[in-house]
């Protein structure tokens, strides 16, 4: 059953040679939210990972991916949704990380006071390729006290090893060479 959702999404998957520089093949996770029942089956299997992990009190979405599927896990497991985005954009006092990316390099912010000292926060994302914006966000997380249980994407792309980059608990739906 799982397997099967599983499958529905990565069909659905689109893969784009040369975008947005050449090189790069860019994994569209745009076509699964076109076709609702994928959609669902996406979010279906985003929740049991979460709910894998005991003691969820917060999720936090990377700009601007990771804002697609963020809230809609928040508000199953009824917590908290805090996004985490480029900079200038967030206002009130901030945190900041810079970080650099597979094609390019970025900072990020998030407001001070949208996650507590010590609460257990999830995050998510679409994608990890170099672990670069998954990293500045833990970085901002740790600047915060909190306590990532899992950083959770959709899909990673292995041969770029961001894993490696990342200390807390890490898991991904798709794999992609
Ligand atoms: C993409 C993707 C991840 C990040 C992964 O976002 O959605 O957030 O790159 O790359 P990394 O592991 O090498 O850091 P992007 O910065 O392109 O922004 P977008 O979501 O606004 O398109
Ligand atoms: N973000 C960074 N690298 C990416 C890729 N290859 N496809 C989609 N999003 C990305």
């Amino acid at each position: 059953m799982a397997d099967d959702k599983l499958s529905r999404v990565r069909d659905a998957v689109g893969a784009h040679e040369g975008f947005p520089k050449p090189g790069i093949v860019f994994r569209d996770i745009f076509p699964v939210l076109r076709n609702p029942s994928v959609f669902n089956d996406l979010n279906d299997l985003i929740y049991e990972a979460a709910k894998a992990v005991p003691g969820v009190e917060c999720i936090v979405g990377l700009d601007s991916r990771g804002f697609l599927f963020g809230p809609i896990l928040a508000l199953k497991l009824n917590v908290p949704f805090v996004p985490v985005r480029k900079k200038g954009k967030l206002p009130g006092a901030v945190e900041r990380v810079s970080y650099t990316l597979e094609y390019g390099s970025d900072e990020f912010e998030v407001q001070k006071d949208s996650v507590s000292k010590g609460q257990k926060v999830l995050i998510i994302d679409d994608l990890l390729a170099t672990g670069g914006t998954m990293k500045a966000a833990c970085q901002l997380m740790e600047k915060l006290e909190a306590d990532v249980v899992l950083c959770l994407v959709i899909i990673e792309l292995t041969d770029l090893g961001g894993r490696k980059k990342l200390t807390a608990p890490f898991k991904t739906l798709l794999e992609y060479e």
